[in-house]
């Protein structure tokens, strides 16, 4: 399951070395606008990794956030409910400690039946409508690994992963689920990002 935002893209590039061939490839969430828009998710991996790929992943789930986030969300989860358990979640977390298109405060946080979400209102730019994948979809995996950079972000790093901290952010609810459904949480952080830990 690939990240949106912009700090895995370097790590996307990094990674168009591999062998991907087998991979089935899914997304945390994605901006219901086309998929060439540049705030869309699917095209910021579909730059930094997949156009650069020799050989294409098996298979490509994109969210179709263009068909607007109710259909985009039904038709997404149809798929997941005959997916196996994910190999590998990867997750940014925003400067107010979202992840995927999880914002604080907002009904997706709270969803625990259904596997992806509508989210009429995202609580950061882009303000464009989500789909996004919930806590029970993102926590279905063997491993979750949530990626962060830069100063920004040293305070939902802190918020959300400090063993002290006093809240729960979106970010600390799916690394709470993903480790009570057995999964390993990888926490990887530059120098900035970890400051506050
Ligand atoms: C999105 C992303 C989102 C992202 C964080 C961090 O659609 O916005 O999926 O969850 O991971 O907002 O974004 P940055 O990496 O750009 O800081």
């Amino acid at each position: 399951v690939l990240a949106g935002g912009s700090t895995p893209r370097r790590a996307y590039e990094l990674a168009t070395d591999a062998d991907w061939s087998g991979a089935t490839l899914w997304f945390g969430d994605e901006r219901c606008v086309p998929p060439t828009d540049e705030r869309s998710n699917f095209a910021m991996a579909e730059r930094a990794l997949l156009a650069r790929l020799a050989t294409p992943p098996g298979t490509v789930h994109r969210i179709a956030g263009e068909l607007g986030a109710e259909a985009a969300a039904d038709s997404y989860e149809n798929l997941l409910e005959s997916a196996p358990p994910f190999d590998l979640v990867l997750l940014g977390i925003g400067p107010d400690a979202h992840t995927a298109s999880l914002f604080p405060g907002k009904p997706a946080v709270l969803e625990r039946d259904r596997l992806a979400v509508a989210v009429p209102e995202a609580g950061l730019e882009p303000l464009v409508e989500r789909v996004t994948l919930t806590v029970t979809a993102l926590a279905n995996a063997r491993e979750v690994m949530f990626l962060a950079a830069g100063t920004d972000k040293t305070g939902p790093v802190r918020r959300s992963f400090a063993r002290d901290r006093a809240e729960q952010t979106p970010a600390a609810i799916v690394a709470e689920a993903a480790e009570a459904a057995g999964a390993e949480v990888t926490v990887v952080l530059d120098r900035d990002a970890a400051a506050g830990l």
